[in-house]
């Protein structure tokens, strides 16, 4: 079985190696030896193995009819979704790890490599290494989903752990990210909440089998966290994630990607530094929890190539249109429950209790705050009632 690498970058040169290092192990696994013919990138390579199959100009690519699978992991939509589109219309099989590509084409490209019988795979747009597209499409099939839950973002999670342990702001930390390597030097997408978001419209999709586009889905990010809040989290024996949530509730679906204080009980409480973790809850099952190595060279390949056994194994049918181009919008958060951490001045204690009367007091030792938790009420509620408040120092959403 031949294939070919589409960018030989961080998971592309991971795919390689995977491919090389684990070969008699993917042939055992796929039923056939997988032989990398091509890899497309715009540079040199000097020196390294992969200049015997380096090449410049994708047509050699897909229009050698020896090429059933193409490994597309170049990031970014252009010219991505062309390449993936002539791969499929070529009757290609093609494997990504691109979440903007999914996120954005995901429906299109399923539709294109169903009619071509051919496969679009992608476990590696979620979770890096984590299996879990083909564990929710394939292993979670007799639940109804009541709940995604996860951190799906290795550069927030690491930048929120780190604040954690150091007691530091948000700015100091993400500069020492930067200069370890660990967060880009644009790092809006991640710390904006995007790149989970992302993920979680992917998540959503699959669940729905119905497109969930990036866009309906409100993001916060994690920019105006700050020591001080940290320390109410210490306080709660507690910790603050960028969690993010696909939530149905009888006939509603809400889908939110937010900073959350995160009590010690929670399955997510325990995932730090660049881990990822996806949170399932079925009506059956319960909760089930994935958690491994959500980015990085070979964990992000290992999932890559996962696909591309799984391409081989499938070479002449299509598994299945995993969700269609109808469009989902989800509901306005205002209706989605859940209960709420504020900061305020101390003078606005008796004001805070009027309008909270069901709160709970915490104390983190700064006098010249009054912090509380609430009780369980609609997003849309906590908002009128907290909009009273004199003055609001931070608020967030609170998991039990
Ligand atoms: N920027 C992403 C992260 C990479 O930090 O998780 C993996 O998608």
């Amino acid at each position: 079985m031949k294939a070919a690498i589409l960018g030989y970058g961080t998971v592309g040169s991971g795919v390689y190696e995977v491919l090389q290092r684990n070969a008699e192990v993917i042939a055992e696994k796929s039923g056939e030896n997988i032989e990398v013919k091509y890899v497309l990138d715009l540079r040199e390579f000097p020196g390294d193995p992969v200049m015997e199959v380096l090449v410049h100009d994708y047509e050699c690519i897909v229009n050698d009819p020896e090429v059933r699978i193409v490994v597309e992991t170049m990031g970014g939509v252009k010219p991505a979704y062309e390449f993936v589109r002539r791969a499929l219309e070529c009757g290609k099989h093609v494997c990504t790890s691109n979440k903007e590509l999914v996120a954005e084409y995901g429906a299109e490209l399923l539709a294109l490599a169903k009619e071509r019988a051919v496969n679009f795979y992608f476990e590696a747009s979620v979770g890096g290494g984590i299996p879990i597209i083909r564990p929710l499409c394939e292993c979670l099939t007799a639940d109804k989903i009541l709940e995604i839950s996860g951190i799906l973002n290795g550069t927030t999670n690491y930048i929120l752990t780190r604040m954690y342990n150091e007691g530091a702001d948000f700015n100091c930390v993400l500069k020492g990210a930067q200069e370890c390597g660990y967060a880009e030097r644009n790092p809006a997408a991640d710390i904006e909440g995007f790149d989970a978001g992302r993920k979680l419209a992917i998540l959503a999709s699959l669940v729905l089998g119905k497109r969930v586009e990036f866009g309906d889905v409100v993001t916060e990010g994690i920019t105006g966290i700050t020591a001080r809040d940290i320390r109410y989290a210490r306080a709660m024996q507690a910790k603050i994630k960028l969690i993010a949530s696909a939530i149905w509730k009888e006939e509603s679906f809400y889908a939110l990607v937010a900073p959350r204080i995160i009590m010690a009980g929670h399955p997510l409480y325990a995932i730090d530094d660049v881990v990822n973790a996806v949170m399932v809850k079925g009506n059956m099952l319960g909760d089930v929890l994935f958690s491994g190595r959500g980015a990085g060279k070979l964990p992000t390949a290992s999932a890559v190539v996962s696909d591309v056994v799984q391409a081989a194994r499938h070479v002449n049918e299509n598994t299945g249109l995993i969700w269609s181009q109808t469009r989902t919008v989800p509901e306005p958060v205002r209706g989605m429950p859940g209960r709420f951490f504020v900061r305020t001045d101390e003078k606005n204690r008796q004001q805070a209790k009027q309008l909270f009367p069901g709160l709970t007091q915490v104390d983190a030792g700064l006098a010249d705050e009054f912090a509380f938790y609430t009780e369980q009420m609609t997003e849309g509620e906590f908002s009128e009632r907290v909009e009273e408040l004199d003055k609001i120092r931070n608020q967030f959403r609170i998991e039990f």
